[in-house]
């Protein structure tokens, strides 16, 4: 049945592969090529102009709540209805961390890595349970925290938070998920063998939160503990205000079942999302996206049209999870380098891409959505990447932006 698979979705180079290999270890294809979805792949690949694009799309401005300009009697209005959400123990986290963090070049999860605070040495994961356990402090409460995680580093993940101790916050309140993943597919179509002996996979983007909170029985979860909000966070922002009433409050007087924090773009080229109006519907285009004539438009003030960027701090009704995990969305294309086994079993490491790697986004999903909050915030005050080893976005950056932040 396997090779059969293989035959139909014109993958033959597997089957060959496969004749060579001892029984246990062909058994094993065997079993992954009939639980991969390869046709869907193979298709992703004959239909390359169909994954995501701008394309023709009606690319307009969308307006952000501006958290300056807030009146103070809003500002404390919506801080209390946050508040209320939070005691009520309505209120969960979770944090992405399925991601490979390539360009920090940190071997091992992205969470695990270790910033030089002034406060001290602390890893990001530990960044983001002092944040949780600040707030379960101060308004008497636990707040379950999620963690996604991907094949490649949920395994790793587990350990170190279990070797940390989960940095003292209680365990029975941690929960890891595994996002999905998607075959690797080279620039001839074909699938790849890795040093496993195995089709090479790859986590499919941080779009697979919503299927992911489904399949792995978290939705269910949150709807027995009486969850009605959720904020999702990336991992890397050592800023990032994981438990923020404002941003909740201001999403529920504004009757919405979405919202993002944005900060305003440091230059055209930053290399972060852009919030903006999707053919009507609210949504981020990609940096690796934005045509840079969009990039650089101005509008008749001198700012940029698209000048709120993406910091990787949503927040969701359950509802809308619920009904988000039921949609599917665009793929986009990366080309990346990757090793694998040629025929003869010899490890083939390319210096061009020589392969596309799908990848589905989190914020394609708003669009299912009329309407969104987006609050902007303070760029100093809550945003602080650790994205490259050196430079822009890197730990040194982060490090003097959180030193200076002064609301910590
Ligand atoms: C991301 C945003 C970008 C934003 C920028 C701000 C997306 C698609 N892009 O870009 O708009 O301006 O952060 O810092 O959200 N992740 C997974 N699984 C995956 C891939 C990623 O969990 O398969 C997680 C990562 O662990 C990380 C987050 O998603 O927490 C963002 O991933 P990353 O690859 O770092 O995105 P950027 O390119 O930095």
């Amino acid at each position: 049945m396997a090779k059969q698979k293989l035959k139909d979705l014109n993958q033959e180079h597997i089957i060959t592969w496969m004749d060579k290999l001892p029984d246990d270890e062909k058994n094993k294809l065997a079993n992954q090529v009939l639980n991969l979805n390869i046709k869907q792949v193979v298709d992703l690949y004959n239909n390359l102009n169909k994954t995501f694009e701008i394309g023709n799309k009606k690319i307009e401005k969308i307006s952000a709540i501006d958290i300056e300009k807030l009146s103070k009697e809003d500002f404390e209005k919506y801080k209390n209805t946050g508040i209320d959400v939070i005691k009520n123990n309505q209120y969960a986290v979770i944090t992405m961390a399925g991601g490979q963090g390539t360009r920090l070049g940190h071997n091992g999860p992205k969470g695990t890595f270790m910033v030089h605070l002034n406060s001290g040495d602390k890893y990001l994961f530990q960044i983001i349970v002092e944040a949780l356990q600040k707030a379960n402090n101060k308004y008497s409460v636990t707040i379950p925290w999620y963690i996604m995680t991907s094949e490649e580093n949920n395994d790793q993940t587990q350990a170190f938070l279990e070797e940390h101790n989960y940095f003292g916050y209680p365990k029975d309140s941690v929960k890891l998920f595994k996002q999905g993943k998607v075959p690797l597919i080279s620039n001839k179509g074909k699938l790849l063998i890795g040093s496993n002996k195995l089709i090479k996979e790859a986590s499919d983007g941080n779009g697979s939160i919503y299927a992911s909170l489904k399949n792995d029985g978290i939705l269910d979860e949150m709807k027995a503990k009486n969850i009605k909000w959720v904020f999702v966070g990336g991992v890397d922002n050592i800023l990032l205000r994981i438990v923020d009433p404002l941003l909740l409050g201001v999403t529920i007087s504004q009757n919405n079942q979405i919202a993002s924090k944005s900060v305003k773009k440091a230059n055209p080229k930053e290399r972060a999302g852009v919030f903006c109006k999707i053919d009507g519907m609210p949504g981020i285009i990609e940096y690796s996206e934005l045509p840079e004539e969009m990039a650089e438009e101005r509008d008749e003030h001198g700012d940029l049209v698209y000048g709120d960027v993406n910091i990787l701090s949503h927040l969701f009704s359950f509802d809308a999870l619920e009904k988000l995990s039921n949609v599917k969305l665009p793929y986009h294309i990366a080309e990346k380098v990757s090793d694998y086994l040629d025929e003869d079993g010899n490890l083939v490491k390319p210096i061009e891409k020589n392969v596309y790697k799908f990848e589905s986004f989190i914020f394609d999903a708003f669009s299912n959505y009329n309407e969104m909050s987006i609050l902007r915030v303070q760029r100093s005050e809550e945003f602080a990447p650790i994205k490259n080893k050196e430079g822009v976005d890197s730990p040194e950056t982060a490090v003097n932006l959180y030193n200076n932040a002064k609301s910590l």
